[in-house]
């Protein structure tokens, strides 16, 4: 209620009780009495209407804050399976909810029978004083009207109706939009039939992929091979697709045209989830849910004892992270808290969690690193990597000097590709951008 409208009825209060006690002195402390004590009567129930109002609205922002991490996680969501744990999550939320809607309901039904209840007794009293007095003769019948009038007090109920009525509205709205929601299309996979290609390589085959975003070209005609069980860094100008590739890989994004195989298989005739069960990713961005340090890591393997956490955090040189009393404190606002090199750390300590995954994808997971953290995190991640495929986008050249290929991109085209002693004799487009970096990095050194 605005301050204008809260003196508005003030001065009609003050005014009507001036006026009632022209009209009798009786019927007026009568009616103040009734009117003090029966709002004191349901103020228990506007208490705890309040009080529930707010845990119903608390609740609701933990599930808007999960639903927003969902969203802007996606990436991460996508390629670790805790869609289930996500969900359940949500559930406990929404039951939660449901628990103080409930209750503020029922309260708020008890807090509208008081208010009938007082204006009943309110009728009552003014009806038989005023009848009395009027048969006294010390009133007339106008008099108990203007009383009455008073004491229907219909501004309240209405106004309770029209907050009510928003409220309808607003469930309406906010139904729309789930029904909205439920219409876009669920990630299947393609059709299950192989297709007759004559790829006979292991390992990943990008097989000229033609691919848009947003109605803009992205890849052309990309043609590219990837060895099983090898290391392959790619590098290039910022800009000029090395993450869509990783995106296209992870099957985030589908090709207009072309098809890429892992192992002769075309990766969208797999089931999108299976498919990322085999892979371990590590975004751009590192990505953190509302939650510790520990339920972050371990959103890589569900499963993960303490153990098996305590010895990938060991490894990536973030024991300190989990050891000290920060060890459950809540990365609040995704990570908010956490130096960009924590965070990344996390992120890869996540990928490094589960034994079990085929393919490590890193895109400029290290970018945030010292030296000397990126070294612990790079030997973590080579010990992983053994028996396994690894690609990573490297903006440091050193991991491209022990890479088994190094693939430079751009404009959404491979344009170099070898070891980096093979680059380096080409004297092309990654020897310049290696020079360059080289020279950077004694430049920051000195
Ligand atoms: N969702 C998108 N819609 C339109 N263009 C995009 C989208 N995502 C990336 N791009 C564009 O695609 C190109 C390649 O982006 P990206 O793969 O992120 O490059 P890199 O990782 O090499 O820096 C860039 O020009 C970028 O602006
Ligand atoms: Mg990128």
């Amino acid at each position: 209620m605005k301050l204008g409208e809260i003196m508005v009825n003030i001065f009609q209060v003050v005014f009507t009780l001036i006026y009632f006690s022209f009209l009798n002195i009786g019927l007026t402390i009568g009616s103040i009495l009734i009117a003090i004590l029966m709002p004191l009567l349901s103020s228990p129930f506007a208490k705890y209407i309040r009080i529930n109002h707010e845990n119903h609205y608390k609740e609701m922002s933990k599930s808007e804050a999960l639903i927003q991490d969902t969203v802007q996680g996606a990436e991460v969501i996508r390629a670790y399976p805790v869609y289930d744990m996500l969900v359940h999550k949500y559930q406990k939320h929404l039951n939660q909810i449901r628990h103080y809607a409930k209750k503020r309901i029922r309260f708020e039904e008890l807090y509208m029978k008081m208010q009938i209840v007082s204006t009943f007794f309110g009728l009552i009293f003014v009806f038989s004083y005023g009848g009395y007095q009027v048969y006294l003769g010390n009133m007339d019948v106008g008099a108990v009207a203007a009383f009455l009038v008073t004491f229907e007090r219909l501004s309240r109920p209405i106004s309770e109706l029209s907050s009510s009525w928003n409220q309808l509205q607003t469930s309406i709205a906010s139904a729309n939009r789930i029904f909205e929601l439920q219409e876009i299309p669920q990630e299947v996979s393609q059709s299950k039939k192989k297709t007759n290609s004559k790829i006979s390589k292991d390992g990943f085959y990008f097989e000229q992929i033609h691919m848009e975003l947003n109605e803009r070209e992205i890849f052309q005609d990309l043609s590219l091979h990837i060895e099983k069980h090898k290391m392959t860094v790619i590098v290039g100008p910022s800009g000029s697709g090395k993450s869509s590739m990783l995106h296209l890989l992870m099957g985030f994004h589908s090709p207009k045209q072309g098809t890429i195989y892992y192992d002769q298989e075309p990766i969208a005739v797999q089931d999108p989830n299976e498919w990322r069960m085999r892979i371990a990713y590590v975004p751009q961005e590192p990505f953190l849910i509302s939650g510790s340090v520990i339920e972050n890591i371990q959103l890589g393997k569900l499963t993960a004892t303490k153990e098996e956490i305590s010895e990938v955090v060991e490894k990536v040189g973030i024991n300190y992270l989990i050891e000290n009393s920060s060890a459950n404190l809540d990365v609040l606002d995704r990570g908010g808290t956490l130096s960009g090199g924590e965070k990344q750390r996390i992120a890869i300590a996540r990928a490094l969690l589960d034994p079990n995954k085929e393919i490590l994808i890193l895109d400029e997971a290290t970018s945030n690193l010292d030296v000397e953290t990126e070294n612990i995190a790079l030997n973590a991640i080579r010990e992983f990597v053994e028996k396994r495929t690894f690609i990573m986008v490297a903006h440091k050249l050193t991991t491209a000097t022990y890479a088994d290929k190094v693939v430079f991109v751009e404009d959404g085209n491979v344009v170099e590709e070898g070891t980096h002693e093979e680059l380096m004799l080409l004297r092309g487009r990654y020897y310049k951008m290696y020079n360059q970096w080289e020279n950077k990095e004694n430049v920051s050194e000195n």
